[in-house]
C-alpha cells in the first residue's frame, strides 16, 4: 500500500525534485568551502536582486535565520514584541531568549496578526529603565495560523514602527506562500521589513533558508554573527544550490501557489461536513479546523496530523508544493466518513 499524504506539516515533504538535481549537478569536483564558492554567489546575488535588498546570507534553518535577524536589529537591553503564537515564542525553545539574552513581549492576536495598536499596548513602559524597553517588533508573513498580512496592512505596521523608533523583522519561513497568496513579489512584501528570513525548506528545499537584509547599514555584523551562532555551513554550495533551483523561472511561486491552492480545497470541502468549523481564514498552506474530540481521534488513526489546541479541539492540516488533488481528495473523503453521526 502507498503511505498516504502527512497533513501534518510540509516540513513532512521530501524535497523537489529540481532541488535534488540541483544538488546532485552542485557535487562534481572540490569548491572552497564557507561559502566562497560560485552557487552562493549566484544564489545571494539572486536573492538581492528578487527582494531588492541590501544583502542575503544563507543558513540552515528558519530557527537559526530568526536568531541571526534578531541579533542584528537588537541593541543589547531591547525586547522583541511579537504574536504570542509566534514561532520564536511558542517552538524554538526560548532560543531567542537564551542566545540573544532578549525578552519577547507577547501580544495575543486572533488569528495570528498584529496590528499597530496591539504593538501600542506595549509601548507604555518606554523610557522607564525598570521596564524592558521594546526595540523591533516581529511579524510572521504567512502567520503560523495560516493568515497572510495584506500589504496594506504591512505597511501601516511599518510606518507605525517607523515612527515609533521600532526596527522591524519578518519571519518568512512560509513568505513564498504569502507571495503565492497575495499574488505580489516577494521585494513588495519586503519592503516593510528591515530584515527578514526567506524559507525554501517548506517549500521544496531539502534544508536552505535565506536571512535578508533590507535596510543598508545593517549587514556588517552579519557573517560574524552568522558564524558565531554556528549558521555557516561549510558545504555551502549545496544550500546555495537549493535557491539557486527555487529561484530558477520562480520555481518558489509554484510550489506556494500549489500548496495553498490544495489547503483552499481541502478547506472548501472539511467546511460543508457537519459538525466541522475551519476556525481561520484559509490564506496560504494551513487549515485549521475545530471538530468533536472523537471525529478527532477516529481521523487520526489513519492520518498524520497536529492538534493545535486541545482545549479547543482545534486541528492542523498542512498542505505542501507535492500534496495531490488526489491526497486531498482521499482526506476529504475520510473526514466524512470519519464524522460522528
Ligand atoms: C513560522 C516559522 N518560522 C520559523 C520556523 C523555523 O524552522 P526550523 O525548524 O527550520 O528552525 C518554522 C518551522 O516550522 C516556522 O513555522
Amino acid at each position: 500500500m502507498t503511505q498516504r499524504k502527512s497533513f501534518g506539516s510540509d516540513n513532512h515533504a521530501g524535497v523537489h525534485p529540481a532541488v535534488l538535481r540541483a544538488i546532485v549537478d552542485a557535487n562534481p569536483g572540490d569548491a572552497v568551502a564557507y561559502g566562497a564558492d560560485a552557487w552562493t554567489e549566484r544564489a545571494t546575488a539572486g536573492l538581492r536582486d528578487v527582494f531588492g535588498a541590501d544583502d542575503a546570507f544563507l543558513v540552515l534553518n528558519g530557527s537559526g535565520a530568526n536568531i541571526l535577524g534578531l541579533s542584528l536589529l537588537l541593541r543589547r537591553h531591547e525586547a522583541v514584541i511579537c504574536a504570542e503564537s509566534a514561532h520564536i515564542n511558542t517552538d524554538e525553545c526560548g532560543a531567542p531568549e537564551q542566545l540573544i539574552g532578549t525578552k519577547l513581549l507577547l501580544v495575543p492576536t486572533a488569528d495570528g496578526k498584529i496590528t499597530p495598536e496591539l504593538i501600542a499596548e506595549k509601548l507604555s513602559g518606554r523610557g522607564d529603565d525598570h521596564r524592558s524597553q521594546p526595540g523591533v517588533v516581529a511579524l510572521t508573513q504567512s502567520t503560523e495560523l495560516g493568515t497572510c498580512y495584506a500589504l496594506a496592512e504591512l505597511r501601516k505596521i511599518a510606518d507605525f514602527c517607523h515612527d515609533s523608533d521600532l526596527r522591524l523583522y519578518l519571519d518568512g519561513a512560509r513568505l513564498a506562500n504569502a507571495a503565492a497568496s497575495l499574488d505580489c513579489t516577494l521585494a513588495e512584501l519586503a519592503e516593510c521589513a528591515d530584515v527578514l528570513s526567506f524559507g525554501a525548506t517548506k517549500n521544496g528545499a531539502m534544508g536552505a533558508e535565506a536571512l535578508v537584509v533590507m535596510r543598508p547599514g545593517l549587514a556588517a555584523d552579519a557573517p560574524d554573527l552568522r558564524k558565531q551562532q554556528t549558521q555557516l555551513t561549510s558545504k555551502m554550495r549545496f544550500v546555495a544550490a537549493q535557491f539557486g533551483a527555487l529561484l530558477q523561472d520562480d520555481l518558489w511561486r509554484a510550489n506556494a501557489a500549489h500548496a495553498n491552492a490544495m489547503a483552499r480545497r481541502l478547506a472548501e470541502g472539511a467546511a460543508a461536513v457537519a459538525g466541522l468549523d475551519i476556525v481561520h481564514p484559509v490564506q496560504a498552506n494551513a487549515v485549521f479546523a475545530r471538530l468533536q474530540p472523537r471525529h478527532i481521534a477516529a481521523l487520526q488513526r489513519d492520518w498524520t496530523f497536529h492538534v493545535w489546541d486541545e482545549q479547543e479541539n482545534v486541528v492542523r492540516w498542512m498542505t505542501a508544493f507535492d500534496t495531490t488533488e488526489s491526497d486531498v481528495m482521499s482526506f476529504l473523503t475520510a473526514i466524512r466518513d470519519t464524522a460522528p453521526a
